[in-house]
C-alpha cells in the first residue's frame, strides 16, 4: 500500500487541526507544525505512528530549514497545506497590527509556499494548498491588512500555478477560501453565517481529493462572493461593512 504524506503548517488549532484529524482517519501520515509545541505533541499522542512534529514559526528565517527537517522525518511530502495565518480588526489603523499581519500572511506565506514549490519542483510532482479567505475578494475597511494579505495570497497562488505550467511541472494548487469559521482567529464569535471548523475541514478534504484549484466554503459564501464581486468600486467604498 502506498502511504500518502501531508505536511500541515498551522495544525495546532482551528481549521488546520481539524484537517489534520480527517487526514489521519483516512490513513495519511502527516507532519504537523506551528509555534505551540504542547499542541503539536498533544495531537501526536493521538496517533504516534502516523504523526511527526516540528515546532515552527513561519515569520522566522529558519522555517524553511525546519520544513525540510519535517519532510525528512516524514519520509517525503505529497501534499503541503499552509493553514497558518493571523487576522485582526484594526479600525484605528495601528501600524504594528498591520505590519504583524503582513509578516505572517505575506512574508511567512512566501517563505513557506516557495519552499514547498521548490521541493515539489525537484520531485516533479506535488500538491500545494493554502487556506486564504473570502476576505481577499475586496478591501475590508475594518481589517485592511487582513483583507489585503488574503488577496495577496490568492494572487501569489495564481502566479505559481502559471509558473508551474511554464516550467512543465506536475504541481497542483488549491486555494481554499472559507467564510467565517468559529476558531481562535475570530476574537468574538458574533459573526453571520458562522461555520464550525470540523465541518469546514470536511469540505477542504473533499476539495483536496478532487484537486480543485479554488474552493469557496460553503455554498452560501459562494453566492455571497458572486454578488460581492459585482459591487462597483464607487458603491463598495460607501458601504459600512462592519465585520
Ligand atoms: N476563522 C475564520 O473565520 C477564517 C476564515 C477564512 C480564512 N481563515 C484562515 O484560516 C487559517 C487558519 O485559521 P483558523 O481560523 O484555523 O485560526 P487559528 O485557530 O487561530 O489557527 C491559526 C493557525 O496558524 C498558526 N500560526 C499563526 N502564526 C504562526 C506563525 N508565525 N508560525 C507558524 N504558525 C502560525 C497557529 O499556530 P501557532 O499559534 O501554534 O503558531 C494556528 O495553528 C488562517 O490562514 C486564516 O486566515 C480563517
Amino acid at each position: 500500500m502506498i502511504i500518502k504524506r501531508a505536511i500541515i503548517i498551522g495544525a495546532t488549532s482551528g481549521i488546520g487541526e481539524e484537517v489534520a484529524k480527517l487526514l489521519l482517519q483516512q490513513g495519511w501520515h502527516i507532519g504537523i507544525a506551528g509555534r505551540r509545541a504542547e499542541a503539536l505533541t498533544a495531537l501526536q499522542a493521538s496517533a504516534p505512528n502516523q504523526i511527526e512534529v516540528q515546532r515552527m514559526d513561519i515569520t522566522e528565517e529558519d522555517a524553511p530549514a525546519q520544513l525540510h527537517q519535517l519532510i525528512e522525518k516524514l519520509g517525503g511530502m505529497d501534499l503541503f497545506l499552509l493553514s497558518s495565518g493571523i487576522g485582526f480588526q484594526n479600525r484605528h489603523l495601528t501600524p504594528e497590527i498591520e505590519l504583524k499581519t503582513a509578516r505572517t500572511n505575506v512574508e511567512g506565506f512566501i517563505r513557506m509556499v516557495s519552499c514547498a514549490f521548490n521541493y515539489f519542483k525537484k520531485k516533479k510532482y506535488g500538491h500545494v494548498a493554502v487556506i486564504s479567505s473570502i476576505a481577499g475578494t475586496k478591501g475590508l475597511g475594518a481589517a485592511p491588512a487582513y483583507s489585503a494579505t488574503k488577496r495577496f495570497q490568492n494572487t501569489y497562488i495564481d502566479a505559481l500555478a502559471q509558473l508551474s505550467r511554464m516550467q512543465h511541472l506536475n504541481i497542483y494548487f488549491t486555494d481554499i477560501r472559507p467564510g467565517f469559521v468559529a476558531t481562535d482567529l475570530l476574537k468574538n464569535k458574533k459573526y453571520p453565517m458562522l461555520m464550525q471548523a470540523n465541518v469546514v475541514a470536511k469540505y477542504i478534504v473533499k476539495a483536496l481529493e478532487r484537486k480543485k484549484r479554488v474552493v469557496v466554503i460553503d455554498g452560501r459564501y459562494r453566492i455571497l462572493v458572486f454578488f460581492w464581486r459585482m459591487v462597483p468600486r464607487w458603491l463598495w467604498e460607501r458601504l459600512p461593512i462592519k465585520n
